[in-house]
């Protein structure tokens, strides 16, 4: 009798790792955590459900002989967590990392963004939907005005860390704001980057009708500005990226909705409590923190980690429906980050 061999190798490539620290968020986005739904009362993860730092580095140096290069770190709000530059140093030092990310909504960049630049960061995504207080105020749930993040923006610049500017764009809330959010990114040398408004989760109310698509969204930038389309940095990136022809800055498209980009989907994700998810539309994750905690060695979480790679089938943007999105226990948001 032949016995089956136990594969070794991913039948996809597997590039992007993205690591949830922290459920908890100091907004509470109407399209991510909705306030009247992560109230006073809600249960965020004990500190013994969250993976520890060293658990982290140890499943991220697996991840990274498996072929990731490009670690995002996220939350909720990452920089909720203490000493956050102490886990980018661990993961800066393991061989082959490329790219360490961050994204945040900025409010403590001005706090930590030269101690996370020091440990080896390269860049953050920072969220902001609007340039108008009030707005956005309304959006992050918390009546905070714009200033905060902009001051994160800025200490992130002079740190030297690369910067992109998240943008949800959902109808009627903050379509009026596309042209200013460009002209202020274009004029200040920022990536923008355009995200339609997903069904993440199933806290957000989302409707097909909410969404305003890439091209619509081109066509207003197109009726102000000279853009040329730039060609992909590497296979499988999400984004599709324009450059202003007067001045080079970048400007980009998250497509999930209109465009899904599933079939080079190189991306996992491991959540604060330690599950893996290797889409972000999954009900469920896969576990690897108690299994690790459970006395698991590095050989077995890998093999472990390659059964979930390769079994995976997910395209949920490709098959989304109005159905889907509604029916479809989908993990939230905050819980694994973008
Ligand atoms: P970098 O290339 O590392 O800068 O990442 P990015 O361009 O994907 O940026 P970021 O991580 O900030 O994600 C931007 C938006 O794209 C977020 O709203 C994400 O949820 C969404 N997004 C990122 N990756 C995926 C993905 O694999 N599938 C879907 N459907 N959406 C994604
Ligand atoms: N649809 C699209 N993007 C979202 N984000 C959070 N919730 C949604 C949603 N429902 C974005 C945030 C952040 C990034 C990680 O994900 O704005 O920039
Ligand atoms: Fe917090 Fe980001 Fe979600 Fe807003 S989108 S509630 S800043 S995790
Ligand atoms: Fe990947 Fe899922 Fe996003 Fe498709 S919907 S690109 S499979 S994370």
């Amino acid at each position: 009798m032949q016995i089956k061999k136990v594969t070794d190798t991913l039948n996809r490539p597997l590039r992007d790792l993205r690591i949830s620290i922290i459920d908890r968020c100091n907004f509470r986005c109407q399209y991510c955590m909705p306030a009247d739904l992560f109230g006073p009362d809600f249960a965020f993860l004990p500190k013994s459900e969250l993976l520890s730092f060293e658990e982290i580095e140890r499943i991220a140096t697996i991840f990274v002989g498996l072929g990731v290069e490009k670690i995002r770190l996220t939350g909720g709000e990452p920089l909720l967590r203490n000493d956050v530059h102490i886990l980018v140093k661990k993961i800066a030092s393991i061989e082959g990392v490329k790219d360490i990310g961050l994204t945040t909504n900025g409010v403590y960049l001005p706090k930590y963004a030269k101690e996370l630049k020091a440990a080896g960061l390269k860049r953050v995504n920072i969220s902001l939907d609007t340039l108008n207080d009030a707005l956005f105020g309304e959006i992050n749930g918390r009546q905070v005005g714009t200033k905060p993040v902009l001051k994160g923006i800025m200490a992130a610049k002079k740190a030297g860390l690369e910067i992109k500017i998240n943008m949800v764009v959902k109808k009627g809330l903050n379509d009026h704001e596309i042209i200013p959010m460009a002209q202020f990114c274009k004029d200040h040398g920022l990536h923008l980057r355009f995200i339609e408004f997903m069904d993440v989760g199933s806290t957000n109310g989302w409707k097909m009708d909410d969404v305003i698509t890439k091209k619509e969204i081109y066509q207003i930038l197109k009726s102000h500005f000279d853009m040329q389309p730039a060609n992909p940095n590497y296979y499988g990136e999400v984004a599709k990226r324009y450059i202003y022809t007067d001045n080079g800055v970048e400007v980009g498209f998250i497509t999930s909705v209109s465009e899904a980009f599933c079939s080079t989907c190189t991306r996992s994700r491991l959540s604060a409590n330690g599950q893996i998810y290797t889409c972000l539309f999954n009900g469920n994750g896969y576990d690897i923190r108690d299994f690790m905690r459970n006395g698991a060695s590095d050989e077995e979480i890998r093999a472990r980690i390659i059964e979930i790679w390769n079994g995976r089938t997910d395209r949920y943007s490709e098959e989304r429906t109005a159905e889907t999105a509604r029916q479809r226990k989908k993990i939230e948001m905050s819980y694994i980050g973008g």
